[in-house]
């Protein structure tokens, strides 16, 4: 039986944490292995890039998810309790929800209302003003996320719900005072919630359905209510991710400015094209660099022994850059969407395989609406220019962005 091969020092961590997308990546490469030993926070991981590995990761007889997320991630970026550290017949049922929430008809509602957003906020852009893409599309993803799911905020809320929603995944693999700063935001944010959903209780319910009534309503897999704490990560389990389509949507208009053929091409083509811009998107920036499981019975998987409680890092960037699954993988080519569709363990950039049965993210849908709104208007009825500004991205930050945020000026509605 070969050994898997193992990274060399005591503990990767600080490697990890100074290119986190490539971590994986560049080591199997070096090791010629789809799979390697290293130690995270001084703690065994075996680390797997690649279509096959997304499939065996799926597995549900050999991979849970519970304890899998480092505390720190469930204390800022998911909350306790939440869907995501669910297996079996408990994941399927409360995945369901999602799945019920996040409809067609109901992703084209938030979309048709994020572009309402849009539309306003351009209207309020002055000649000369610059504006900075990230922290507008942030904003305005808040509380369109927040009409839609049946809780709206005060407009003196803005602002802060913006910040502490972002502050979710801006900081949760942050370390010092940025933690802290999330986990305040998650304290604030969940008692928000509760509140919301305490109150959804009482009321009498509305033949609409909101998302929010939803989760109040939902019951178990055992006809039980969710409790009031589970209920409002499940909650900020819809409106966070949606607040961070703003990081895709940053990136959009990266690839806009640096493809003007891209840009030229969307502003004739139709909404095939817009569709393919946004999936490629998604395929070459980075957001999340890779999930977690924990073996759950000793197995073999291309002879390589797999010991059971053993934490397993599944590449997500790196297979969506795996040169053997995409042709010129490193080139930002919106084209390759245009003839097949790629496998749900090609192209993972919300995690492999079926949303309905797996962990793979139920926003998918929710992610390429928004995005989608957000391009068209960017590339059909806005002008704006592009001042000089350092448009690198930070790659050794979770999540990555254009180190400016994108800075637009004079941006005005034609159309
Ligand atoms: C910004 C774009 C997004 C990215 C990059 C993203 C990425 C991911 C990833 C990588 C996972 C884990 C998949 C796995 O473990 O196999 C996930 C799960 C999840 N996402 Fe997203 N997501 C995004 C948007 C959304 C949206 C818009 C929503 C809801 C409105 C959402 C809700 C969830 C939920 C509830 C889970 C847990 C699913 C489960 O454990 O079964 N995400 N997402």
């Amino acid at each position: 039986m070969p050994n898997i091969p193992r990274d060399t020092g005591l503990d990767s961590t600080w490697a990890f944490l100074r290119d986190p997308y490539r971590f994986i990546s560049t080591r199997s490469k070096f090791h010629q292995s789809p799979v390697f030993q290293t130690r995270l926070i001084l703690q065994k991981t075996l680390c797997l890039t690649g279509a096959e590995a997304a499939r065996l990761i799926c597995d549900p007889d050999r991979f849970v998810r519970q304890n899998a997320a480092p505390k720190r991630l469930q204390k800022t970026l998911f909350g306790q309790d939440g869907v995501q550290g669910l297996d079996g017949d408990a994941h399927r049922h409360r995945k369901a929800l999602f799945m019920g929430v996040l409809t067609p008809a109901n992703v084209q509602e938030l979309a048709e209302l994020s572009e309402v957003r849009w539309r306003e906020y351009a209207r309020t852009w002055r000649p000369g003003e610059s504006i900075v893409l990230y922290e507008i599309a942030r904003e305005i993803l808040c509380r369109t996320v927040c009409d839609w799911a049946g809780a709206p905020i005060a407009e003196r809320d803005v602002q802060q719900w913006t910040q502490d929603l972002a502050a979710l995944y801006e900081h949760a693999g942050a370390i010092g005072l940025q933690h802290w700063q999330a986990r305040k935001a998650r304290r604030r944010l969940e008692q928000w919630a509760a509140e919301l959903v305490e109150s959804t209780r009482a009321a009498p319910p509305t033949p609409e359905q909101s998302p929010l009534e939803r989760i109040a309503h939902y019951k178990d897999q055992h006809g039980q209510p969710l409790d009031l704490h589970t209920a409002s990560v499940e909650l900020l389990n819809l409106l966070r991710p949606t607040v961070a389509v703003s990081v895709f949507i940053t990136f959009a208009a990266l690839a806009l400015h640096k493809h003007p053929f891209c840009l030229r091409n969307l502003q004739s083509g139709d909404e095939r094209d817009i569709g393919c811009f946004v999936q490629e998107v998604r395929r070459f920036y980075p957001f999340f660099p890779a999930i977690s499981a924990r073996v759950k019975e000793d197995f073999l998987w291309e002879g390589f022994s797999f010991g059971r409680g053993t934490l397993v890092l599944l590449d997500l960037y790196g297979t969506n850059h795996d040169s053997q699954l995409w042709e010129e993988a490193d080139r930002f080519k919106p084209e390759r969407f245009r003839s097949n569709s790629p496998s749900p363990y090609c192209f993972i950039p919300q995690g492999p395989g079926d949303p309905h049965v797996n962990h793979r993210c139920p926003g998918e849908g929710v992610a390429v609406a928004l995005m989608s709104v957000a391009v068209r208007f960017l590339a059909r009825s806005l002008q704006y220019e592009v001042p000089e500004q350092d448009l690198s991205i930070t790659w050794d930050r979770l999540p990555a962005l254009p180190r400016s945020h994108f800075v637009m000026r004079n941006a005005r509605i034609t159309m």
